[in-house]
């Protein structure tokens, strides 16, 4: 593939030194279970209201460089008629689209699944970057359970999805964000978390290369190592960033734009004091900062709780929630 250097300066924005990307992405389904939070229902009105707290709050652009909207988001407006995506543009904050269309079983392999969407990919890009999405996001899911899940063959098969996603993207101009999700759910040790993380980077990478992916123009967002939610024995920041490192050190080539990471369930402190931890264990042959959903936007429903008349402290909820995730990513708390 020609080198497009364009897609460089894309993602050395979005990895700009103390700013993150906000994944406000969640499918019209998932933004339900957040309005249900605040006891609203999942209608267009509430998920338009819960959006506009987030994209229009001021001063999130001194923290954030991108923000992930969804297919209905990116084409939804704010009362006063912008266009969401143009509200963003306008503060110097970039567009970014998921366009995987979520997981279906994986026939013949017990509980894995593979993610679906590259029909049309090319076409919805091109919508997509004239509605101003210049990085995109495709998820898939990596379920540790028992001995033998994950397997290799199921990861194998989502790379490859994976990898035709990432190319078209870049040709379509588009930064593409890839995301193997660990699940962090599970009574799994911290080291089998290890364990499965590296194979799973190591296939997604040695994937991508086979298939000419362009790895300067492509940001991994990954999961934090972490011993599964249900075992007996959590781990200390120190441990995750330990763990963490050793596995992007194993598994990710120099030439990745750099690294981001979803929260995964974890509570928004925790989030933040492990984003710390990793970043002061000094500086990586890549740029490392968050891409958080729920630990970013628990605070922000939390101080809404769907009330018009609390909608500027969500925002100031917002602003504060990026400016600590600003920080540990600096290593600075
Ligand atoms: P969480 O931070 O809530 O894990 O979400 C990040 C994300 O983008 C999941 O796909």
């Amino acid at each position: 593939m020609k080198k497009n250097t364009k897609l460089y300066e894309i993602a050395a924005a979005l990895l700009a030194p103390g700013k993150g990307i906000l994944a406000a992405d969640e499918s019209d389904g998932t933004a339900g279970k957040r309005l249900a939070m605040v006891h609203l229902p999942n209608e267009p009105e509430n998920r338009q209201d819960f959006r506009e707290i987030l994209f229009t709050a001021p001063g999130i652009e001194e923290y954030l460089s991108g923000v992930i909207m969804y297919d209905s988001s990116i084409k939804n407006f704010t009362d006063d008629g912008t266009p969401f995506p143009d509200v963003l543009t306008a503060k110097g904050i970039m567009p970014g689209i998921k366009v995987d269309l979520g997981t279906h079983e994986l026939e013949g392999f017990r509980g894995e699944v593979v993610t679906q969407g590259l029909d049309n990919l090319a076409e919805r890009f091109a919508e997509y970057y004239n509605l101003g999405a210049r990085f995109a996001k495709w998820r898939m899911l990596v379920n540790i359970d028992e001995d033998e899940t994950p397997t290799d063959e199921a990861m194998r098969i989502n790379c490859i999805m994976m990898a035709r996603y990432a190319h078209i993207a870049q040709s379509a101009g588009i930064v593409p964000i890839v995301e193997p999700e660990v699940i962090h759910d599970g009574d799994h040790s911290l080291q089998k978390a290890e364990t499965v993380t590296t194979r799973a980077l190591q296939i997604l990478f040695s994937t991508l290369i086979e298939y000419k992916v362009d790895l300067q123009g492509l940001i991994l967002k990954s999961s934090m190592v972490l011993a599964g939610s249900k075992h007996s024995e959590q781990t200390s920041p120190e441990a995750v960033a330990n763990a963490t490192l050793r596995t992007f050190h194993m598994s990710v080539p120099h030439e990745c734009a750099g690294i981001v990471f979803l929260s995964g369930g974890q509570t928004p402190e925790r989030s933040t004091q492990n984003l710390n931890a990793i970043a002061k264990m000094g500086e990586q042959p890549w740029p490392i900062t968050f891409s958080f959903s729920r630990a970013i936007e628990e605070p922000v429903l939390k101080a809404w709780d769907g009330k018009k008349e609390n909608e500027g402290k969500a925002k100031e909820a917002l602003l504060q929630s990026c400016k600590a995730n600003s920080q540990a990513s600096l290593g600075r708390l």
